[in-house]
């Protein structure tokens, strides 16, 4: 096996195995040991936080609500939910918590290292369960939403939000969609990330039986941006030690693909970040 990034292909027996699911994505390409992979969550939160809050600030929240913020990364969002909810508590869990116990935390916040495919909370017992960006990456996300709806209270709500990629052959930019679609190669070969798990979000919450199940999304644009750009360069640079061991792009045509980002005129679509609610009767 290639050995140059240093990330380690899944095994087959990997598959539904939910004990590795931490241990693939600490030690993959997102993993909070990697170089520069802080700043990529921090460019991520600026991107995705100002569509999330817009869906969260739509729950009928109080001051006394009990939350968990599911793979919490850096934090941004479960530090929002404790300023929110001054009275109630808030929970952020993530299987490598070095970034959020490095965060400024209220009394209201705690941290737990939790592997979201092992870990628990006591049955019935949140107001509201979120998670961005992590059910792409854990195998079988359906049980993960069944369990996650078991912690909430009757009447609580779940709100989870996954990316997923439009169609590669639509992009009038053949190098930069090949590009995003090798990347999205790379974490399913590395860790056990689907990417177009999202769209099955509403048809797990309604199999795990919550009610009055919502969906929109945003998209992600490419080329438009500062900050949106300076997250996909920060990602595909992550990226590109992989790709290369793992033969999925050449330099040549990865560095042709990045440089689209610099033309004037470039513009494309590079996800869908799917938002999904559903409430505990
Ligand atoms: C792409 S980041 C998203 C971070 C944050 N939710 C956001 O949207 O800004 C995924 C996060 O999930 C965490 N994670 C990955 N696998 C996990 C697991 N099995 N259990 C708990 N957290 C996990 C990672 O460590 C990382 O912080």
């Amino acid at each position: 096996m290639p050995a140059t990034a240093g990330i380690r292909l899944r095994d087959a027996g990997d598959a539904g195995d939910a004990g590795d699911a931490g241990d693939a994505y600490t030690n993959g390409v997102l993993g909070h040991g990697r170089t520069g992979e802080y700043e990529r969550l921090r460019l991520l939160e600026r991107v995705s936080d100002p569509a999330t809050v817009r869906i969260l600030e739509r729950l009928p929240m109080t001051r006394s609500w009990h939350c968990a913020d599911i793979g919490a990364g850096t934090g941004s969002l479960a530090g929002w939910l404790a300023a929110r909810c001054p009275d109630g508590q808030v929970t952020a869990t993530d299987v490598d918590t070095r970034y959020l116990d490095a965060m400024p935390r209220p009394g209201n916040l705690t941290v737990l290292d939790q592997d979201a495919t092992r870990g628990s909370f006591p049955p019935a017992s949140l107001d509201l369960v979120h998670a961005r960006a992590l059910l792409t990456h854990l195998p079988g996300p359906e049980k993960v939403v069944r369990r996650m709806a078991g912690w909430l209270k009757p009447g609580g709500w779940l709100v989870i939000e996954d990316p997923t990629y439009l169609p590669a052959e639509a992009s009038p930019y053949p190098e930069f969609a090949a590009l995003l679609a090798a990347c999205g190669r790379l974490l399913a070969l590395t860790q056990a990330t689907d990417t177009t798990w999202a769209r099955r979000i509403p048809a797990a919450m309604a199999e795990a039986g919550l009610t009055d199940v919502g969906m929109s999304a945003e998209l992600s644009v490419c080329g438009r941006d500062e900050v949106e750009d300076a997250y996909w360069r920060r990602s595909f640079a992550q990226a590109t030690p992989g790709l290369l061991e793992y033969g999925l792009m050449s330099e040549d045509r990865i560095q042709r693909a990045v440089g689209h980002l610099d033309e004037p005129g470039f513009a494309d679509a590079a996800w869908l970040m799917v938002s999904c609610w559903a409430r505990r009767r």
